[in-house]
């Protein structure tokens, strides 16, 4: 995708669609004032007429206006004027994709950048608009066996802005916003994939590919005779009822000298079955997408190595699959971790901490500036949070606040947990230093306070995206998140972002 800024009249550009909007009370939108005038008025009389509708998201196709070059005027309706927000701007984008997914639009025109958006400059704009748009132009068909007819072939994206003076940090926002969606379609990809093909192995091979596109990453893969030499028992014990050997995937990217680095480590449970406390089989195919926090966290390495970003950054990935088997862990074993403690496990299913906390441990010796885990960690994440805000869990307020501020501008948010030690109590255990699981109650809490267990004297965060990596239903398909969030993070760390 190519991007353009343009400050001539939208009702001028030779593209094959323009999308304006408009709002209730038979306001005009910026871009459809314009293309009003251009067709003398017939725009405002659509919409009078009750012919375009300006609810939130409804889509009115109108094909060879007089006056206006474009083929076709995508008119969308954007709510009131008053409430317009980043989540109306993408929701109402989106819409319009809809409608032109199925058609051959080469070029495409968004006036939509003109409006008053509560929270977005220019930057943020273009990304939000490149981003949308490269979302709904996203299929997964690699597993499909006949060829799926051509997604709509856009070759070029163009912005119209009020002015000269912002064409740079149009060009900037979707530049980003391009390397994001590389990012969010590596992650996407890799959770939709079957279990059967994306292995531990599978993670790994992927993660030393990139490393080939860069000279300032390098990618490790430690096997399971080194991890049991590290003595990272807890992790070893999760992949025990496998044939499907394990890994720990270790990535370092540098970009900014002897600066410590910001560290991501993310849960690669390729398959988690729940092991002997197996889990009931409705919906268990899902369970592929265990992996999604290692896929966010490699998506991320791609993104921040194609922007070229002046940071340290290391990626941390234990790679595992969870089954019963005859070698399997199972209730009331009581296994080592890396960093001496011991942990008793009562249930096979409370694995992802299991692997985590060592793949914690290890990272460590990197000596982070931040370091976050991010997993999908909880059933109980999706019951507190459901599916629209990551679980953000940390004892640094000042991390905490970061982390949710990123998400908030990448519109890929995160809402705090409390991670008190009232909680961490629920995991005790008679007959180790603690035990894996902590009841139902506070159930994302009590898996954040296990991994606090490990961090000790980091500047650490947990995310747990179990309620947002990918959607269930008709839908079914990975989200790409927190891509967005973390990068955020990161552009932010590097000093990349608009001051405002
Ligand atoms: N991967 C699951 C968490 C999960 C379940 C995410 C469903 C999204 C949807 C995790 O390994 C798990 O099984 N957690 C258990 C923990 C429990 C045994 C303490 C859970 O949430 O039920
Ligand atoms: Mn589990
Ligand atoms: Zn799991």
């Amino acid at each position: 995708m190519e991007f353009f800024t343009t400050t001539a009249k939208p009702s001028r550009r030779a593209v094959d669609c323009v999308i304006v909007g408009v709002y209730t009370r038979n306001r005009l939108g910026r871009g459809a004032e314009d293309i009003d005038q251009a067709s003398r008025g017939q725009l405002g009389k659509f919409l009078k007429s009750g012919d375009i509708s300006a609810e939130a998201g409804a889509v009115t196709m109108l094909r060879d206006l007089p006056g206006v070059t474009a083929r076709r005027v995508a008119v969308v309706g954007l709510g009131s004027s008053r409430q317009l927000g980043v989540r109306g701007f993408r929701k109402a984008l989106t819409s319009v994709m809809n409608e032109l997914k199925r058609t051959r639009v080469r070029q495409l025109l968004s006036t939509l950048g003109l409006e008053d958006v509560a929270g977005a400059d220019p930057y943020y704009l273009a990304r939000y608009t490149a981003e949308t748009i490269g979302d709904s132009l996203y299929r997964f068909t690699e597993m499909k066996s006949k060829k799926a007819p051509p997604a709509m072939p856009l070759k070029k994206l163009g912005f119209a802005i009020a002015s000269r003076g912002e064409a740079a940090r149009y060009q900037r926002g979707a530049e980003h916003a391009l390397a994001i969606l590389k990012g969010k379609t590596l992650a996407r990809d890799l959770g939709n994939l079957p279990p059967n093909v994306c292995t531990p192995t599978y993670l790994a091979r992927k993660a030393q590919q990139m490393a080939r596109s860069s000279k300032h990453l390098t990618t490790r893969v430690l096997n399971e005779t080194e991890m049991k030499r590290l003595g990272m028992h807890t992790l070893l014990s999760v992949t025990a009822g496998t044939a499907e050997p394990a890994r720990l995937i270790v990535m370092q990217y540098k970009g900014a000298g002897s600066d410590a680095p910001i560290v991501l480590v993310g849960k690669g449970v390729t398959f988690d079955s729940g092991g002997i406390s197996l889990k009931p089989g409705p919906a268990m195919d899902e369970m592929k997408y265990d992996m999604c926090g290692a896929a966010g966290v490699i998506a991320t390495m791609l993104t921040v190595v194609t922007l070229k970003l002046e940071v340290n950054l290391t990626v941390v990935v234990p790679a595992v699959e969870n089954l019963p088997g005859s070698n399997a862990t199972v209730p009331g074993d009581i296994v080592k971790s890396m960093s001496g403690q011991t942990v008793e496990i009562l249930n096979t299913d409370a694995e992802g901490r299991l692997i985590l906390c060592d793949a914690l441990t290890y990272a460590s010796r990197f000596k982070p500036a931040k370091i976050i885990d991010v997993a999908t960690l909880t059933g109980a994440c999706v019951i507190a949070l459901g599916h629209h805000h990551t679980g953000v869990m940390t004892p640094h307020d000042e991390l905490a606040e970061e982390i949710l501020a990123a998400g908030r501008r990448a519109d890929d948010r995160g809402w705090p947990l409390p991670l008190t030690e009232d909680y961490a109590e629920q995991l005790k255990s008679n007959f180790a230093d603690f035990a894996n699981i902590g009841g139902r109650e506070g159930g994302a809490i009590t898996a954040g306070c296990f991994l606090a267990r490990f961090t000790e004297g980091m500047n650490w965060a947990h995310l747990d995206i179990a309620g947002t990596a990918w959607k269930s239903g008709a839908q079914k398909g990975a989200t790409g998140r927190p891509v967005p969030m973390l990068t955020e993070l990161v552009l932010g760390h590097a000093g990349e972002l608009p001051r405002r």
